[in-house]
């Protein structure tokens, strides 16, 4: 480019530019203030998202252009292991990251854990501890109509009452936290789960699901609460008038689909600020998170919803 056609302003360097000139810098004189450079390049680029895709792009463009320039007085095996240095120290942002995301995974996990032994302990009391109760309503009241027979007729009318709320405290008891599911595993939970909300709410759902042995108990676990939750939304939001719900495994990878014919919606707008109507679709995908799972939504108004999650056995 000749003087008279050069840019009066000159435009602020790319990042490629930038790393490649600090390369340079520590590649020629290996000082601390150079290396200095590369811990702040790296953390710029982590906050503006540069992907390490692409910074290993931008590494090996700079990196070959330092062995073109000719490596000078240093060798170019003195050059390779400074621009290694120079990529280890650019990358420790992108690693204290990494960790922090493991960590809070990890949280997350534990947090779940927490959470089950508390639903469990919960449904617990709710079967035993108010079913016993129940029963002693039934003696006193069996007394009382001893003591008065005037009363008969009522103190049934009260007895059958108290029956249909047993029905309901052990069925509410049995879908916080499902016994089948502890003991004969995720896909006969599923089906039995499936049949009960169905029955509840008159959407037929249809239910094809294999897998060859069971899932750790955490897995289990995550993957009903996220067909419980979907399910309860298609009943609660879809209008739906059938859904489905699919789960096989193909190389060691579990995967489910959950699907209704509903009125659908549009996940983005549900993840948009302030637009955020509850928390189901979060605590979905921070249960496969927390399990290193992913889900995936797949929804479009007056197009239904279909929800994928899939898990690599360990
Ligand atoms: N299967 C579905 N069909 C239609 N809309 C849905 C479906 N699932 C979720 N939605 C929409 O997404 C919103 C957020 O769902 P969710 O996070 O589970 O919260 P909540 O069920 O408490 O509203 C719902 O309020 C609804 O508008
Ligand atoms: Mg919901």
């Amino acid at each position: 480019m000749t003087h008279a056609t050069r840019p009066r302003h000159k435009s602020a360097p790319t990042r490629e530019e930038l790393y490649r000139t600090a390369l340079a810098e520590y590649v020629s004189d290996g000082s601390e203030n150079a290396r200095g450079k590369a811990y702040d390049l790296g953390r710029a680029f982590l906050k503006d998202g540069v992907s390490l895709v692409e910074l290993a792009a931008m590494h090996h463009s700079a990196l070959c252009e330092a062995l073109r320039s000719g490596p000078g007085k240093a060798a170019t095996s003195d050059v390779l292991s400074r621009a290694a240095e120079f990529l280890s120290e650019s990358l420790s942002s992108y690693e204290m990251a990494h960790r922090g995301f493991q960590e809070a995974v990890g949280a997350l996990r534990r947090m779940n854990e927490v959470l089950e032994e508390e639903i469990k302990r919960i449904a617990y009391a709710v079967h035993d501890e108010a079913g016993q109760l129940l029963v002693a309503v039934h003696l006193a009241l069996a007394d009382v109509a001893r003591e008065a027979p005037d009363s008969r007729w009522r103190i049934e009318t009260i007895n059958d009452l108290l029956k249909k709320v047993e029905v309901q405290l052990r069925q509410f008891s049995h879908e916080l936290r499902p016994t089948i599911l502890d003991d004969l595993g995720l896909v006969p939970a599923i089906r039995s789960l499936a049949g009960a909300v169905s029955k509840r709410s008159n959407l037929p759902i249809r239910v094809s699901a294999e897998i060859p042995k069971r899932l750790s108990s955490s897995a289990e676990v995550a993957v009903y609460r996220v067909v419980q939750e979907a399910l309860t939304n298609a009943v609660k939001h879809a209008q739906a008038r059938s859904a489905s719900v699919e789960i096989l495994e193909q190389d060691s990878t579990v995967h489910c689909i959950i699907q209704d014919d509903g009125v659908g919606f549009s996940p983005e707008s549900v993840n948009q600020k302030g637009e955020r109507k509850g928390l189901g679709l979060l605590a979905m995908q921070e249960r496969l998170n927390a399990i290193g799972g992913i889900i995936q939504f797949e929804s479009a108004p007056m197009r239904g919803t279909t929800i994928r999650l899939s898990l690599r056995r360990p």
